[in-house]
């Protein structure tokens, strides 16, 4: 079955990254001239995806006015000739066919994705978390769906981190490995603080099929309290494949502050009409 539609969980707090999020969600943020959820989005279109599902929280207003139409803004953008950037606007609102869902309490990255069971109903679909940003050539939710096509399994990305970082992520056991970059996984430990079955961590980008969201209906809390994805998915490894994919680009976390700088430096290196500027402006530091 096609993947045609991705949910993206965009309900957290964003404590990480106050007072910037205070009043915005933190999928707002800006890298470079764009907000986070705006390089998810084009990453999903990009890959095929028609239908964007957004899990949101309190804060959910920003989001929808930055995918909607903004008449004023097209008028004064109009009459002051800024045609190229009007083209850019509307492009962002007829970009995407959007579905807003509730998370009414914030119970984990789990409990989100559940709460689009509803829209998806029994197809398989993609998860993107906006906070992991990734630099690439094929985006990444692409080169999941290709994986997807040969198992018709669970598919999550996969990058190898330092033992020490273990704790940040979801780390795998690996089964099998079926080539140099495709896993069969066995179990997996959502933020292990020690013992970490291996150096392959979760990334941001998942494809999940009906039986992870029948198992996200039983998972109980799990890390930090929460229904944790990685949890669901271990559940359903037990008895069924779940494969992991060690995917090519490179990957910011734009959650943290140090994160979301690396980003900002690596985006302006990658775009020629900031990268002269940024050599002199890191020249001038005198590094
Ligand atoms: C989530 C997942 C974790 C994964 C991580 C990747 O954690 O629960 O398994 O490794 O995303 O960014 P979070 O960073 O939302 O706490």
């Amino acid at each position: 079955m096609k993947i045609r539609k991705a949910v993206f969980p965009v309900a957290g707090f964003g404590t990480r990254m106050l007072p910037a999020t205070k009043a915005i969600p933190k999928e707002m943020i800006t890298l470079i001239d764009k907000p986070l959820i705006q390089y998810a989005v084009e990453e999903a279109v990009n890959s095929g995806i028609e239908q964007m599902i957004f899990i949101t929280g309190r804060t959910k207003k920003a989001l929808e006015d930055h995918f909607d139409i903004n008449v004023e803004l097209g008028l004064e953008l109009e009459k002051s000739g800024k045609l190229e950037l009007l083209e850019d606007m509307r492009r962002i609102s007829e970009m995407v066919d959007v579905t807003y869902v509730r998370q009414k309490k914030m119970l984990g990255l789990g409990n989100a994705i559940l709460c689009a069971r509803d829209i998806v109903r029994d197809e398989p679909f993609a998860v993107i978390l906006p906070d992991d940003i990734i630099l690439s050539e094929k985006p990444v939710t692409a080169q999941l769906i290709d994986e997807y096509a040969k198992v018709k399994k669970p598919v999550v990305s996969l990058m190898r981190v330092k033992p020490e970082d273990s704790y940040k992520y979801g780390i795998v056991e690996v089964k099998e490995t079926v080539d140099d970059r495709f896993y069969r996984l066995g179990s997996m430990v959502e933020k292990p603080r020690e013992n970490p079955p291996s150096d392959l961590a979760i990334i941001g980008r998942y494809i999940i099929t009906p039986e992870v969201m029948d198992a996200l209906e039983n998972v109980t809390p799990g890390a930090g309290g929460e229904i944790q994805l990685t949890d669901a998915l271990k559940h359903v490894a037990k008895y069924n494949d779940v494969y992991g994919y060690g995917f090519t680009g490179k990957r910011f976390d734009c959650g943290t502050k140090a994160g979301l700088l690396e980003a900002t430096v690596n985006f302006a290196a990658a775009n020629p009409e900031l990268r002269e500027e940024l050599k002199s402006i890191v020249a001038d530091l005198g590094f």
